[in-house]
């Protein structure tokens, strides 16, 4: 699994020869005004909930590659009835899909789309491939909720909001990296607006004193899993 961080909570994943796109939200960003949305890769689009700095960029994505949007059931529904193709899913859902298996999980938050209208309840996703399985958290508060994933996953990799303000802190995260039992975190959803920065050398080591590793990436720079 290789994972490109395309900023705020954008990832691209590749998945043996699937790409997963998440939150696509690049074009409105002007952290990551360096990639050109055109060039993105894209078989399905994984949308978390609906707020802006979630799916900016989904339709125009969805458009040009005819990717499947994989959501909640409201997300869906509101993108199949502008044309595009989607795959509705909720809570405590699985699907196999051609790359691997995803469960709909929950997260504590908000969804509604820019225009306010109801976008279901927000979630995250936890992604099987073959060998290596990842939870991307979504825009959450730590709950106990994320106790339930270790219970049928061994996760290698945590993707946890860790900016505050709108969702999760450093020390939640910290603490949210414990009920998911994993001790390898990537932060996103940081930094894009001014109620999110953080300082990441602090952020670093505060995982360090934890006995954790927070892994930070550029915009655009990738990690394997
Ligand atoms: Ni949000
Ligand atoms: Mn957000």
């Amino acid at each position: 699994m290789n994972i490109t961080f395309l900023g705020h909570a954008s990832l691209s994943i590749e998945i043996d020869s699937y790409t997963i796109l998440v939150d696509p939200f690049i074009s409105e960003n002007p952290k990551a005004s360096h990639i050109d949305i055109n060039t993105i890769k894209a078989d399905y689009i994984l949308v978390t909930h609906a707020h802006f700095d979630h799916i900016a960029d989904v339709e125009a994505i969805a458009k040009r590659t005819n990717a499947i949007i994989v959501s909640n059931y409201e997300i869906v529904t509101h993108y199949q009835k502008l044309g595009y193709k989607g795959h509705p899913m909720n809570h405590g859902g699985n699907w196999k899909f051609d790359f691997g298996n995803v469960k709909y999980v929950n997260a504590i938050h908000t969804s509604s789309f820019p225009d306010g209208s109801y976008g279901g309840n927000p979630g995250g996703f936890v992604i099987s491939g073959k060998s290596k399985t990842i939870y991307i958290a979504g825009d959450t508060a730590l709950t106990y909720d994320m106790k339930l994933i270790p219970l049928q996953h061994k996760l290698d990799l945590a993707i946890l909001p860790i900016g505050d303000n709108f969702t999760m802190g450093i020390e939640d995260a910290i603490l949210a990296s414990d009920f998911v039992e994993c001790n390898t975190v990537l932060g996103y959803h940081f930094d894009t607006f001014g109620y999110i920065e953080i300082d990441h050398k602090e952020a670093v080591n505060v995982f360090k004193t934890k006995g954790k590793t927070l892994k930070l990436l550029d915009i655009g720079e990738s990690i394997s899993v």
